[in-house]
């Protein structure tokens, strides 16, 4: 399963929002419809959005109606600025475009077809590399599970976070494969509970045996010593290893740390960030009041009430054991073991 397809100039997306209990695809071959798609949530999880801005750099290569290279690099850099701003946290958003436009910029290209053919290219390349990369990580970080493993996870960082195999489910599903016995805690991960619907979803839909609990409850299933070990994908990790995931991880690591569980994201390096210094400068996206105040469309608090909304939190370094990229994992001091691992990725 994919969470995102190219066919001859239209986007295909699993529209994330329906599930668990509804398989819907969307089919888009406007640019903004994409944008649109990543701003209301039809695709979230950091890589997945980073794939879907490429295809979407790609429809607008397709449907310009340009006539010479400056006409279309002016449509592609229009595209690009919208797709931008869609989400602000997630890194691979950015890489992604990055890349998009560094292709487009290629003079090896010699017109207009050569670069519109270069971008659909571009953009399958980019959605395949996904899924490798994560195998790999799926390969290193089934090294730290066990037979007979308590996992726990928050957010969804499965299959449809990414292009397909996810980034913190990645270790879980290679250890399974491995004929490993796991069990992973999932949390609900309010408030658009991504957990219960969707990591749920993936994992019972692959047999792999789980326990939904409320966010809440983490803390009481890690004192207890149910869980061995926590996995979490990141939608930025910055150059100190400062790690910038859905809210409530720095709550997870805290009290990982106190009561001695090693804590984990997974991360390919197109999350990572070096320009950035610490995890304090990165924006944090606030999203619509209604996420907090109605659940599935059911307003559960007074109307009029105020209400705050952050979609991310950041978890200081110290927190972290290590951190699980394609090129191994890089543990403390982050600062040059990150910038190893990602110039070693650029390569
Ligand atoms: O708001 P979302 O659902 O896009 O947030 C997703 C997460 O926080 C994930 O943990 C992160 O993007 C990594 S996904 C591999």
């Amino acid at each position: 399963m994919r969470t995102i397809e190219w066919h001859d100039g239209v986007v295909r997306m699993i529209d994330q929002r329906k599930l668990p209990h509804e398989f819907v695809e969307v089919e888009f071959t406007d640019y903004r419809d994409v944008a649109r798609a990543i701003k209301e949530m039809y695709i979230r999880g950091a890589p997945a959005i980073g794939a879907a801005a490429a295809y979407g750099v790609a429809l607008a290569a397709v449907h310009s109606s340009a006539r010479n290279r400056s006409q279309l690099l002016a449509d592609l850099k229009e595209a690009a600025g919208v797709l931008r701003g869609t989400r602000p946290t997630a890194s691979n958003l950015l890489w992604a475009l990055d890349r998009m436009l560094a292709k487009a910029e290629d003079q090896a290209l010699k017109d207009i077809r050569e670069i519109r053919l270069a971008l659909i290219a571009e953009a399958e390349a980019l959605a395949d590399e996904d899924v490798e990369i994560n195998k790999r990580m799926g390969g290193y970080g089934a090294e730290l599970i066990e037979e007979g493993c308590s996992i726990l996870t928050h957010c969804n960082a499965g299959a449809l976070a990414t292009v397909d195999y996810g980034t913190a489910l990645a270790p879980v599903r290679t250890a399974w494969k491995q004929g490993k016995r796991v069990h992973v805690f999932v949390d609900e991960t309010r408030p658009r509970l991504q957990g219960a619907r969707l990591t749920a979803w993936e994992l019972m839909s692959e047999g792999i045996p789980m326990t939904l609990i409320a966010d809440n409850s983490a803390g009481y299933f890690i004192q207890a010593g149910k869980v061995d070990i926590i996995f979490v994908g990141a939608d930025r990790v910055v150059a100190n290893g400062d790690v910038v995931n859905k809210i409530g991880t720095y709550k997870l690591a805290v009290v990982a740390r106190e009561n001695g569980v090693p804590f984990y994201p997974v991360v390919p390096t197109s999350t990572v960030d070096l320009a950035t210094a610490s995890g304090n400068e990165v924006p944090i996206e606030e999203r619509d009041p209604e996420e907090v105040t109605h659940v599935r469309g059911q307003l559960i608090a007074p109307e009029g009430v105020r209400v705050a909304n952050p979609a991310f939190d950041v978890t200081p370094h110290r927190y972290i054991t290590g951190i699980v990229t394609e090129g191994g994992i890089v543990y403390p001091p982050f600062k040059k073991a990150l910038r190893a691992v990602v110039e070693a990725s650029r390569q």
